[in-house]
């Protein structure tokens, strides 16, 4: 492929807070794109733990901590519409990272509404691999909220940062 058709793949997503599952998808991702973007969602109707700022700061410590490994990343805070995000941002591709068959539906829905939106951008699927099969977000909130260890799911500042807002020591 030429150095004019340059793939800018788009990863979206709440990121409330980033776990090691979103960071092996990013390292990954970064790999079979040329730009890769991480829209951080701002969603009213979500009561998100992390504030908008305060999630864009986390991904970019860890982007930071891995630097050597991806270089063509950068985090953009987004609202309203992804698929207009897109438009602005010219990417070429959404990137999602699928677990297990529960989050099928959602991302199957997902995925077929915007691509009616616009149908010139794909939405492709990295599977999260097997170690990560099962971290999500909220769960990882749910455990460190009730004063469990969220170590082995999330990275060490993102672990610091969590029991600090629940006020564990
Ligand atoms: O990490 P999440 O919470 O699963 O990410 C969901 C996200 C942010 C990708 C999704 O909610 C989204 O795209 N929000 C923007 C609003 C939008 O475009 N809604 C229509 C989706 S068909």
């Amino acid at each position: 492929m030429g150095l004019m058709n340059k793939i800018t793949g788009l990863y979206p997503g709440s990121f409330d807070p980033i776990t090691n599952g979103h960071i092996d998808i990013i390292l990954r991702a970064s790999k079979v794109v040329d730009i890769l973007i991480i829209g951080v969602a701002e969603n009213e109707k979500k009561k998100h733990l992390f504030s908008l700022k305060e999630r864009k700061n986390l991904i970019e410590g860890q982007l930071n901590k891995n630097k050597s490994r991806i270089k063509n990343v950068k985090v953009v805070m987004f609202d309203g519409l992804l698929m207009s995000f897109a438009e602005k941002v010219n990417a070429n591709l959404i990137i999602r990272g699928l677990r297990a068959v529960s989050d099928f539906d959602y991302e199957f829905q997902m995925t077929g509404m915007n691509a009616r939106l616009n149908s010139t951008i794909e939405t492709v699927f990295l599977m999260a691999s097997e170690r990560h099969q099962f971290i999500s977000s909220r769960f990882v909130k749910e455990i460190c909220m009730l004063d469990g260890d969220v170590s082995s799911f999330v990275p060490e500042e993102v672990h610091a940062k969590l029991s600090n807002k629940f006020n564990i020591k």
